[in-house]
């Protein structure tokens, strides 16, 4: 009899929302959408010309990418003044590929991975996939949702790096300067690597302190730092991301070879599109603007309607594209969001998917297209006003 590896877990079966989603068929106001490339947003038609770029006939495997995009990557950097040597950036196809090519380097398995809390619920996924385990670093609600360092102290021996989401997901913090100096201190007393992951930070929203600092410039402790196209030009189907390694130079040197003995087993960047990430990264700012331009306008929709809901509230969004909407507790969140899914046509994700601290929250998709985020959030306070 075959045995599967435990790295999969035995139940595979969904939730009760995913399962109500499955039997709802058409959804009328989807406020959980994270695909931008449906939300109707203005992509340049030429946008994609560049993959015709005859050089993309030609395969000569690089293991970290082809230097061509690694310099653009570095070039985007130097826009931001922060100056990233293209010899430091490494390609991968996602940004969770990114993250088992770090977990390969660092760990060995049942070795244990630093993870925010509430965050992106991938990590747990992703870690378990390549035989980790997760501890907590919890970020306190209370407080801007700054990290509870003190978390860090019953971390496990076997603990080989802590990741960080700036801006979090779906928290919209930045991860304070004060913070990032602490993480990086704690990194550097316990042999920690720091991993940053940035993917939203071109997207400023409330801003806030940390919001214009990116972990590329950190030299102080070994540093991966995060981004891609899939959310910095809102393109996640051409699977292209990066990541800059930081920090004292010998070990950056050895860390780069590694990565690469790595990379070169998979070889997965795609050759036509990392060419194309020169004209990619210069189109962005068309595209990066008009996410930002719908992100914010929603934003402000939420604030307007909320404040007619006495004890409904919008925390402060430093960035990214969600927003987290505080309502009056009186059903559990995946009760709410079923109901509101089934009795309004309304899709919305319960804030226990993230590890959200408390009851009647839900974490909408601000990318929804606007006349569906209005009549979507008409519906949300119609319906808690009848449940109050
Ligand atoms: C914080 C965070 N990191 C990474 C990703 C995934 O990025 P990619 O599509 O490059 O794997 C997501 C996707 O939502 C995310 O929220």
């Amino acid at each position: 009899m075959v045995s599967f590896s435990s790295r999969v877990p035995n139940r595979l079966e969904s939730n009760r929302l995913a399962s109500a989603r499955a039997v709802a068929g058409e959804i009328p106001y989807d406020l959980s959408i994270s695909n931008p490339t449906v939300c109707g947003l203005p992509y340049p038609d030429d946008l994609l010309s560049e993959l015709a770029n005859p050089d993309g006939l030609r395969y000569s495997p690089d293991p970290l990418g082809p230097v061509r995009a690694r310099r653009a990557v570095s070039d985007a950097y130097t826009q931001k003044r922060i100056h990233v040597d293209p010899d430091n950036v490494v390609l991968t196809a996602s940004t969770s590929e990114a993250y088992s090519l770090l977990f390969k380097l660092l760990c060995d398995p049942d070795d244990t991975i630093v993870t925010p809390t509430p965050s992106y619920p991938l990590f747990d996924q992703l870690c378990r996939l390549d035989g980790l385990r997760t501890h907590p670093l919890p970020l306190d609600p209370n407080d801007d949702w700054r990290p509870i360092f003190g978390a860090t102290d019953t971390a496990p021996e076997n603990t080989r790096a802590v990741i960080v989401v700036h801006p979090n997901n779906p928290t919209g913090s930045h991860i304070h300067p004060e913070d990032g100096a602490t993480l990086a201190k704690i990194c550097r007393d316990r042999g920690w690597a720091l991993v940053a992951d940035e993917v939203f930070l071109p997207f400023v929203l409330d801003g806030g302190p940390g919001s214009e600092t990116s972990f590329a410039s950190r030299n102080d402790v070994l540093t991966f730092t995060l981004g891609g196209l899939s959310k910095s030009i809102g393109l996640p189907q051409l699977k292209l991301s990066w990541m800059v390694v930081g920090g004292p130079g010998d070990l950056v040197t050895e860390t780069l070879d590694r990565l690469e003995y790595i990379a070169d087993a998979y070889l997965s960047v795609n050759t036509p599109v990392a060419l194309a990430v020169p004209h990619l990264l210069a189109a962005a700012t068309t595209i990066r603007s008009a996410i930002t331009d719908r992100c914010r306008t929603n934003l402000e929709t939420l604030r307007s309607m909320a404040a007619s809901l006495p004890a409904a509230c919008v925390p402060p969004v430093g960035g990214g594209w969600s927003a987290i909407l505080r309502l009056p507790a009186v059903l559990d969140d995946e009760e709410m969001a079923i109901r509101l899914l089934t009795e309004r046509g309304v899709a919305v994700q319960p804030g226990f998917l993230y590890d959200l601290p408390t009851e009647g929250v839900m974490v909408l998709s601000l990318l929804t297209p606007e006349p569906v985020w209005r009549a979507g959030l008409e519906e949300i306070f119609d319906a808690v006003r009848g449940w109050i």
